[in-house]
């Protein structure tokens, strides 16, 4: 590959990702004195973090008692007993001190009359382990992701991070012990290509919505650090798992905050009928995020939707009044104004379920370091690489992740890994070993190979053909013939890649280019997602079969491992779910019934 000259850059870590998780992580790196490099390939405030909404969680207990251990047991019962204990503890624990951090680095939350951090009830968020309601989601109105994540890059400058914005990460460098050593990255906006050498790579790469037809997440959400793990030859962990929000708006997938219901929003049917009372009696609206969307689905299902097809719900929260949606929601009022043309103070907005978030991704420890089954230690840690985020799998969400525990798993773990960095860092000592003579060689041959393909399927031809099967066959209800199916479907799909033509053969903003590069990682986590939930044998969280409609803590408590080959062969195998605690100050939640 001597037609790409390659610029050699050398740093302590390297962080893939500017959103939450890796802005955190990369300031956080930065203040302990290590030398950081962030590449993104979006500018840093435009990431996808911008777009949540209601908030992060945090047992601070300004709007009423809490306790950090019922917002455990929550997260426990929520993950549908598929979380990790050890993990889950870690976070909901740590969470109140990196939410005071930060308010201290700047972030405008909203305010009660006593000045403390607003906070909201959202969905399966309670006190005493499932008795009362809890107010724990802090929020800055409905922009809570905007503003942490300005306020994240702005102390990433302060503490001067080095950005290499608009990069594309291609692939990682690995050398023959299996140890990550960098990564391999295009600058999309003149063509350069570099290699990043690292003692630690980070991936914060976000999820892969965008594998699916109607989603809540960027375009931007295409699976690239799941895809270079897969590449690399590393299993990705519980990719059956994918979280349909319940209020996308009808037609444009956009999200509307929970936010809204933990306002006092509520759903109706085609009747006028208030469902949730029937499915979830106690937590009705304020479900969790899986039982809301498949009771939402079994109304349509049933001929219960609203619309001239009766294929969609409504939300209401007209009956607020203007003061409170102008000052607790009025993101959500601009959205239904602008994608459903509703105003939200006289009529309610028409929704649907839509893919808003992966539960599953690359297999880490609380620490963030990636882990694989290695000579039967399920625990076994990948040298040189760790992965948090949506990209990754702690797995602090297990089988269905609540509301508003999503930026915080980017906070917790984005600064959990800044600790670990520093640890590694300073145990392997200033000196990088050199690089393998190859190191550069996977990774430019796939780019010129795709650069140069001649194929007949447009990139956007294909990527429509993966949506609509993963629309179709994946989700919100699955049973083992429409899986089967979406398995074959999906091996046509991946195949047909292998026709792809890409008309152009620059290398200056060639998003051609780049959509096929993107396109490539996405197909490995649909090949993953469909053939890991046609494998999983029983419902859980938000996998839920209508053939095998309980839980099967016997034969199911496991996580999923799945590897892909170049030939899109996907190979399964599994790791015990973390049933410990690390402190004695909780004990194991075991599992039980989960109702709402
Ligand atoms: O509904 C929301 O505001 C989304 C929050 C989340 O996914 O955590």
């Amino acid at each position: 590959m001597s037609e790409y000259e390659i610029i050699d850059h050398t740093y302590d870590v390297v962080v893939v990702g500017a959103g939450g998780a890796g802005l955190r992580a990369t300031f956080g790196m930065a203040e302990k004195g290590l030398t950081t490099a962030c590449l993104t390939k979006v500018f840093p405030t435009r990431s996808h973090t911008v777009a949540a909404q209601g908030g992060v969680s945090a047992a601070l207990g300004n709007m009423g008692e809490d306790d950090w251990r019922w917002h455990m047991y929550d997260t426990v019962k929520g993950s549908d007993w598929l979380g990790d204990q050890d993990a889950i503890e870690y976070m909901c624990r740590e969470a109140i001190p990196a939410i005071i951090e930060l308010e201290h680095y700047g972030v405008p939350f909203s305010r009660t009359e006593a000045g403390k951090i607003y906070q909201r009830p959202f969905g399966g968020m309670t006190t005493r382990y499932g008795e009362g309601r809890a107010q724990r989601t802090c929020a800055a109105a409905d922009r809570t992701g905007h503003a942490i994540l300005h306020t994240l890059y702005q102390q990433a400058l302060k503490h001067q991070a080095e950005f290499f914005i608009e990069y594309f990460a291609l692939d990682l460098i690995m050398d023959q012990d299996g140890n990550c050593r960098g990564v391999m990255a295009l600058n999309m906006m003149d063509g350069t290509i570099h290699r990043f050498r690292a003692h630690q790579t980070v991936l914060a790469t976000g999820g892969y919505g965008r594998s699916y037809f109607s989603c809540t997440s960027a375009h931007t959400c295409t699976g690239d650090g799941n895809g270079m793990v897969l590449r690399a030859g590393l299993p990705l962990q519980d990719m059956e798992f994918v979280q349909f929000h319940p209020t996308g708006v009808y037609g444009a997938g956009c999200l509307i905050t929970e936010g809204v219901r933990g306002e006092g929003g509520y759903l109706t049917n085609g009747d006028g009928e208030r469902f949730m009372e029937r499915y979830a009696p106690n937590a009705k609206d304020l479900a969790s995020r899986d039982v809301v969307s498949r009771s939402m689905t079994i109304e349509i299902n049933e001929g219960r939707g609203v619309g001239p097809d009766k294929d969609h719900i409504f939300l209401h929260l007209e009956h607020l009044g203007a003061d409170v949606i102008n000052e607790r929601l009025p993101g959500i009022a601009e959205t239904a104004r602008v994608f459903a043309g509703v105003d939200v103070t006289r009529g309610p907005i028409p929704v649907l379920p839509t893919v808003h978030y992966n539960m599953g991704g690359i297999p880490t420890n609380y620490r963030g370091e990636v882990v694989t089954l290695k000579d039967g230690d399920p625990d076994a840690v990948v040298p040189g690489l760790m992965a948090i985020g949506e990209a990754a799998c702690v797995s602090v969400h297990g089988a269905n992740r609540l509301g508003s525990n999503s930026l915080l798993d980017l906070v917790v773990f984005g600064r959990a890994a800044a600790i670990r960095a520093a640890e590694l860092v300073a145990e392997e000592g200033a000196n990088h070993r050199p690089l393998p003579d190859d190191s550069a060689e996977p990774a430019l041959s796939r780019l010129d190979r795709l650069r140069n393909a001649k194929g007949e399927r447009p990139t956007a031809d294909i990527r429509g053909d993966m949506q609509r099967t993963m629309q179709n066959y994946a989700a919100v209800f699955r049973d083992g013939e429409t899986l089967a199916t979406g398995c074959e479907k999906m091996a046509e799909v991946y195949d047909s890649y292998t026709d792809v033509g890409v008309s152009d053969r620059g290398l200056i903003w060639n998003s051609d280019l780049i959509e096929t590069l993107e396109l490539d990682n996405l197909l490995g986590c649909a090949m993953t997602t469909v053939q890991s939930a046609r494998n999983r044998e029983e419902s859980r969280g938000a996998h839920a079969r209508e053939d095998f409609t309980e839980r099967d803590d016997e034969n199911w408590m496991k996580h999923t491992l799945s590897w892909m080959d170049a030939s899109g062969k996907v190979r399964l195998d599994y790791r015990p779910v973390h049933m410990t605690t690390l402190t004695d100050e909780v004990d194991v939640f075991p599992p039980k019934a989960r109702v709402y």
